[in-house]
């Protein structure tokens, strides 16, 4: 079925230089672009688009991390967005991501990871709408 899902491209993979990069991987995976923009993450922000690691011991250093500078926020549509996009993420440590993924390529640790995708239906519809609004969203 179709989905949309929400993919962060990190302060570490925009500090390297590889947004192209990484949305070409979307692109040839055939999720589309329906709705983009840089942000620099308050720290209020970040502190609530993370509230369910709230009580995880990494919780402060990774909304630290991910208000170290500007975010690249997307939302990802096509058929099976949400599962598509964490396959083509790998694992969440780069250590353990397989070979080709975009953890494995441009990530280099646990925290900077290059980037976020939703992990369910909830959370997608939940964190599309934390970022934005119906009217930014663009069908295509
Ligand atoms: P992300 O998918 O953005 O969701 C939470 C982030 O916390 C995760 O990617 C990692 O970058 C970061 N993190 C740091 N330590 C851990 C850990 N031990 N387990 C899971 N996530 C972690």
């Amino acid at each position: 079925a179709t989905e949309r899902t929400l993919s962060i491209i990190k302060p570490d993979a925009v500090a390297k230089n590889v947004i192209g990069e990484i949305v070409t991987r979307f692109e040839k995976a055939d999720l589309k672009v329906v709705a983009a923009k840089m942000i620099h993450l308050s720290r209020e922000q970040a502190e609530g688009f993370y509230a369910e690691h709230k009580e995880r011991p990494f919780f402060g250093a990774l909304v630290e991390f991910m208000t170290s500078g500007p975010v690249v926020v997307q939302v990802l549509e096509g058929d099976n967005a949400i599962a598509l996009n964490r396959e083509l993420m790998g694992a969440t440590n780069p250590k353990e991501a397989a070979a080709g993924t975009i953890r494995a390529d441009f990530a280099s640790s646990i925290d900077a990871n290059a980037v976020h995708g939703s992990d369910s239906p909830a959370s997608a519809e939940r964190e599309v709408a934390y970022f934005f609004s119906a009217d930014e969203i663009c069908p295509r």
